[in-house]
């Protein structure tokens, strides 16, 4: 079958984001499919350079996957005619100044969040991604998950009646690094290096709440840091000095209030990382990263308070699952698709910079509000 290539600059692939999901599970899964299939019945074959700061690591990484092409230097891959799109899985304190070369290059943009370090840097990214006519997308995975798309599902279908509130609760425990190593990556933990779970989830939840519930008006939010010392990656204490737990309230256009509580200092008992229920006037669900169950107002039991006798009914076997009707991919691998789409045949893309931009935001105001003790309302960003 005819095919046509599509040269991808990845930086960032030694990391946890960039090799797993965005390397292995989305764009080799493309290659291990033939291509992407294009409405026209040709594929797209994406041609990949792995951009990085260590050359022996890029080495492995490439001969274990039969890739031949990495380099140190990003300003010669960026270069390059060859190369259309230009990805960026880095820390977050690197990403800004590299999309910034990669927009003067004339690069399409495709890039993990957060896309900047605060909002001014954030919204200027758009604006020159915008006045340089390139094409831009931002990774927003969690609206790809199937527990996510039955609820978005769930939502367009009416099923909720009237929305009133949705409560998030995602977390884990992250090893101190002491007697047992810390299963993320320590600068995370160190606001100077771009740390901190505001910073990380925020924009996250600003997708979830804006693309499937409505717009975010404000922001309360309290912050912590529980666990003030952990140990790095060679085992050596360190200060930590980002906030590893957050406990925001979000209110949505519509009067829709979300809680979410999100934290690397809680232990799960759970059925999954991230769950969030919706409650609404007709029915409420609960959604994890790949479940998703309802309880309709016709099947909702009426619990009586009562702390003299033991519970008397087995309150989660009232739910009902919601069935997959559907097959469900890699969620990186589905937003990378239609990204090379978007790209290549100029399908609609949502998930831009300003998407990017406007997740930024709410982590900024996010992190003021705790800082003041205060409710922040969120301004409309100006292109
Ligand atoms: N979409 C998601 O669900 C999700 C999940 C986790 C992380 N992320 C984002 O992905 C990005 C990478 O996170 P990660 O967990 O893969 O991190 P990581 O530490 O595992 O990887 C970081 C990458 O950046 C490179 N790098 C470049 N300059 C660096 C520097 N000065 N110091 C350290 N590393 C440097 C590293 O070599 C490595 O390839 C972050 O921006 C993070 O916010 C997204």
């Amino acid at each position: 079958m005819a095919r046509t290539t599509i040269g991808i600059v990845l930086n960032g692939v030694t990391g946890r984001m960039g090799y797993r999901q965005h390397l292995v599970r989305s764009l080799l899964a493309i290659r291990d499919q033939g291509g992407l299939p294009l409405r026209d019945g040709t594929r797209l074959w994406p041609e990949l350079i792995l951009v990085g700061r260590n050359e022996a690591k890029l080495r492995e990484i490439a001969e274990r996957h039969g890739l031949t092409e990495w380099t140190t230097d990003l300003a010669a891959a960026l270069a390059r005619p060859d190369v259309q799109i230009y990805f960026d899985a880095q820390v977050t304190a690197q990403r800004e100044k590299a999309i910034r070369l990669a927009i003067e290059a004339g690069k399409h943009i495709y890039t993990e969040k957060p896309t900047a370090e605060d909002l001014a840097g954030a919204v200027e990214l758009a604006r020159l991604a915008d006045a340089a006519g390139i094409k831009h997308g931002v990774v927003q995975d969690k609206l790809f998950l199937p527990g996510l798309r039955k609820l978005d599902r769930l939502v367009k279908g009416g099923f909720f009646g009237r929305i009133l509130s949705i409560r998030g609760e995602f977390g884990y425990w992250v090893f101190e690094g002491d007697w047992q190593p810390a299963q993320r990556p320590s600068w995370n933990y160190r606001s100077a290096d771009g740390g901190g779970i505001v910073v990380d989830m925020f924009p996250h939840w600003h997708y979830v709440l804006e693309q499937i519930f409505g717009r975010v008006t404000a922001v309360t939010a309290h912050v912590s840091t529980h666990i003030p010392q952990r140990w790095d990656e060679n085992g050596e204490p360190y200060e930590a000095t980002a906030d590893d737990a957050a406990y925001g309230i979000f209110e949505l256009s519509g009067g829709v209030i979300a809680q979410i509580n999100s934290s690397w200092t809680v232990r799960v008992y759970r059925d999954e990382l991230v769950e969030f229920q919706v409650d609404g006037t007709e029915g409420s669900a609960v959604a994890g990263l790949r479940n998703c169950r309802v309880q309709h107002r016709s099947t909702t039991p009426k619990p009586v308070w009562n702390p003299d006798l033991p519970a008397t009914e087995d309150f989660r076997s009232q739910w009902q699952v919601v069935p997959d009707n559907d097959e469900f991919d890699n969620g990186f691998k589905a937003q990378w698709e239609l990204f090379l789409r978007h790209v290549v045949e100029d399908e609609p893309y949502t998930w831009d910079l300003w998407a990017g931009a406007r997740g930024v935001q709410l982590a900024e105001l996010g992190l003021r509000s705790a800082r003041e003790g205060r409710r922040i309302e969120i301004p409309e960003l100006d292109a």
